[in-house]
């Protein structure tokens, strides 16, 4: 057992179940693609780390991966609908087929931000494939290919997913102890 688990009030989705819905997502992925040239996943650091490294090895066609950080959260726990681009993509994506794996759709303004930008790249396509999503909290609508987990308005930790930097190596995804983030959104 994690030593982290006596701040978690509640495991959200275990282990098994998002390997299990990742190997989904990715067999749905390498079906939908399989007539393209190769796809390049676009991951959003950094909460996105641990998705990306477990459904790229769910795609069986070969593919390619970059990275973008968009931070619009800073260290507390609400956005700010501030997003910063703080590292760009490496590639030219014009013509190519590209996919964004996020690890959670909040308000959605991240997302909504990146993909207006990367399609002023002209990409062949561009979809979206997120973890999670928290439906009652997006403030602006996206259009989202593959989702693993619709989940309530919690504020959840681990597998990718951060509290001021730490939980993401937690391997479930979970719901923190209130006291462990002082109760309040900051
Ligand atoms: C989190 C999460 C998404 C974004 C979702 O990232 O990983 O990228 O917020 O929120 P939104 O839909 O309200 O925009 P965060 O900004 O915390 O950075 P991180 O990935 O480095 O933790
Ligand atoms: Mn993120
Ligand atoms: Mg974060």
């Amino acid at each position: 057992m994690s030593s982290m688990m006596p701040d978690v009030q509640e495991v959200l989705i275990p282990s098994e179940e998002i390997q299990q819905k990742v190997k989904d997502l990715g067999e749905q992925i390498t079906r939908d693609y399989r007539e393209h040239r190769r796809l390049l996943l676009v991951g959003v650091l950094r909460g996105a780390v641990i998705v990306m490294g477990d459904l790229m090895r769910r795609i069986d066609l070969p593919c390619e991966i970059d990275f973008m950080e968009v931070s619009s959260y800073g260290a507390g726990t609400t956005s700010s609908g501030v997003v910063r681009i703080l590292k760009d993509l490496e590639e030219d994506i014009s013509g190519r087929h590209v996919l964004i794996v996020e690890d959670i759709i909040d308000t959605g303004l991240t997302l909504s931000y990146l993909r207006r930008s990367l399609l002023a790249r002209k990409p062949a396509s561009l979809e979206i494939c997120a973890l999670l999503s928290k439906p009652a909290r997006r403030r602006v609508e996206l259009d989202v290919k593959y989702l693993g987990f619709e989940i309530p308005d919690e504020f959840v930790v681990g597998y990718g997913l951060d509290y001021a930097g730490c939980y993401r190596n937690l391997p479930d995804i979970c719901i923190l102890k209130p006291e462990v983030f002082g109760g309040a959104a900051s």
